[in-house]
């Protein structure tokens, strides 16, 4: 079959594969290649065993694997074919150097860009899918412009990705917007059309913005600001409900409800993890160091020093309420992952909750219907008195207390009599993401800290 377009994507991580999963889906006249450096997740999309776990995720790919969707290592060969290259590579925080611990670390991207001029031969469309600093287009098109011995054009465009994970397929098939950002010049703007051509096959024409290359890339990084910025403002609420018997999933009802607030983010928990919203904020915080805007950076940091003390807070109520020691005592942890519906660990609270708990000497029963491989990698080295369980109620035997740290709904259907036989006494639960029936669970015997409530004690 003759396809109209060859669209590659170099990187297969959990927005390369789900985005273009879904792209193949709905665009069968275009034909849709994945590549990777990792053998083994490219091996992985070739199967049924995929390398993330994403509600739908394999019924997309399986509607369109060998039809026009491909997974490959072959990259120079892919780029030479390739119409238009997404680029979503990973772009984590740097860990060394200048800007260590803030800016982004480009070296992934970089080298992209290199192996697509080493292997262009014909004029592409290059697309940042990966989120980057504002004018990072411009770098892009600097190490094009002064290597371009073979007179070719590659026009570089912005599309970044709005996805959340757990929700990736429902996120990439019903988004808010697609947002597309290009230079103001013909060939600009031709650009700009043929990737909103891509998204028109499922999208209203209304929700595709189109914007300057500037305005799109930093559009991406404050859209991740202003989502982590709510629950860093509902985070630190709570901490004054719990000093003060307020409720805060009644303000959060009642302040949401005003509709220039909206109702979403709101949820309280231990902090917020996830591989994108410190690395995203940290990014931002450099930037505008960068220009001078210290105010700016720091009013941008508070949003992750809230986040990190809620984290502390939550550790620390759980030393103080089980008398002060955790020496030896056994703790159910009920969830790793860092929001439901995902076995995605990074940046997870839990990651640095267990670490603290083991510190004070106490022994780990985690249990996670999908993280537990992931958790086992995250603890690798400290994890002597910890265990990986599938079942909860094998977790719980002899437990003195739980801890949730993920918002599994199938943690809110246990029989928690039973798992009240099966604990020490007393026993304790500390509700991370205020997930239970906290008065029931009361009533049950156990003594219940939740975010943002007052204590329900039994004893
Ligand atoms: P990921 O780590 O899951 O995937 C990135 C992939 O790129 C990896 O498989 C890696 O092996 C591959 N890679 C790195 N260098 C390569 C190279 N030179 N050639 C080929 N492959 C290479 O990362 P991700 O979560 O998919 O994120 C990718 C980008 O998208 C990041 O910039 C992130 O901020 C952004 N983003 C992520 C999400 C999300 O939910 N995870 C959502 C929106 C945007
Ligand atoms: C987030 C954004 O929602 C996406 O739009 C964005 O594309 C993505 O980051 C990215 O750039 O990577 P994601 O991190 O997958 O998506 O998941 P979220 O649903 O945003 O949750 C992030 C964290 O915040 C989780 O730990 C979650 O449990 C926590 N959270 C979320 C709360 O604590 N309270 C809430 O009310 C909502």
């Amino acid at each position: 079959m003759t396809f109209k377009k060859n669209i590659l994507c170099i990187g297969a991580g959990y927005v390369g594969g789900p985005t273009m999963a879904v792209i193949a889906w709905k665009c069968p006249e275009y034909r849709v290649t994945v590549v990777d450096i990792d053998p083994e997740k490219i091996e992985r999309w070739q199967s049924d065993n995929l390398p993330i776990f994403e509600p739908g995720l394999l019924d997309v790919v399986r509607k369109c694997r060998s039809r026009n969707l491909f997974f490959s290592t072959k990259i120079p060969e892919e780029i030479e074919k390739a119409d238009i290259i997404f680029v979503s590579v990973n772009t984590p925080t740097k860990t060394f150097g200048e800007g260590k611990d803030y800016a982004a670390d480009l070296q992934y991207w970089e080298k992209t860009a290199y192996e697509i001029l080493k292997y262009s031969k014909s004029d592409k469309i290059v697309v940042e899918k990966s989120t980057l600093p504002v004018r990072t287009a411009e770098t892009l098109e600097k190490i094009f412009k002064a290597n371009n011995q073979k007179n070719i054009n590659i026009e570089v465009v912005s599309n970044p990705e709005f996805l959340a994970e757990g929700t990736a397929i429902r996120d990439l098939l019903e988004a808010d917007r697609v947002l597309i950002g290009s230079h103001n010049t013909p060939s600009g703007q031709q650009a700009a059309e043929e990737i909103a051509d891509i998204y028109r096959h499922w999208m209203s024409e209304e929700r595709i913005i189109f914007t300057s290359i500037w305005s799109s890339e930093l559009s991406k990084l404050v859209a991740n600001a202003f989502l982590a910025q709510r629950i860093s403002s509902i985070n630190a609420i709570a901490a004054l409900c719990e000093k003060t018997e307020a409720n805060v999933q009644e303000i959060a009802r009642a302040v949401g409800s005003d509709s220039r607030i909206g109702d979403k983010f709101l949820n309280a928990s231990v902090g917020f993890g996830g591989s994108c919203f410190q690395k995203d904020i940290l990014n931002l915080v450099y930037i505008c160091r960068q220009y001078g805007l210290e105010e700016v950076a720091d009013y941008w940091e508070g949003v992750l020093r809230i986040n990190n003390y809620q984290k502390e807070r939550f550790y620390k109520m759980i030393v103080r309420e089980m008398f002060s020691t955790l020496v030896d005592k056994k703790i159910a942890v009920f969830g790793f992952a860092f929001k439901a519906n995902t076995g995605d660990t990074r940046e997870s609270p839990a990651i640095y909750i267990c670490k603290k708990l083991l510190e004070e000497k106490a022994v780990l029963a985690i249990t996670d219907p999908k993280a537990l491989e992931n958790a086992r990698k995250d603890l690798a080295g400290i994890d002597r008195n910890v265990s990986f369980v599938e079942d909860p109620y094998t977790a719980v035997a002899e437990a003195q207390a739980i801890v949730v740290l993920t918002e599994w709904p199938e943690f809110r259907s246990l029989d928690y009599h039973r798992i009240y036989s099966l604990m020490k006494k007393p026993a304790f639960i500390f509700d991370g993401r205020n997930l239970l029936n906290q008065e029931e669970l009361r009533q049950i015997g156990f003594n219940v800290f939740a975010i943002g409530k007052k204590p329900l004690r039994a004893i």
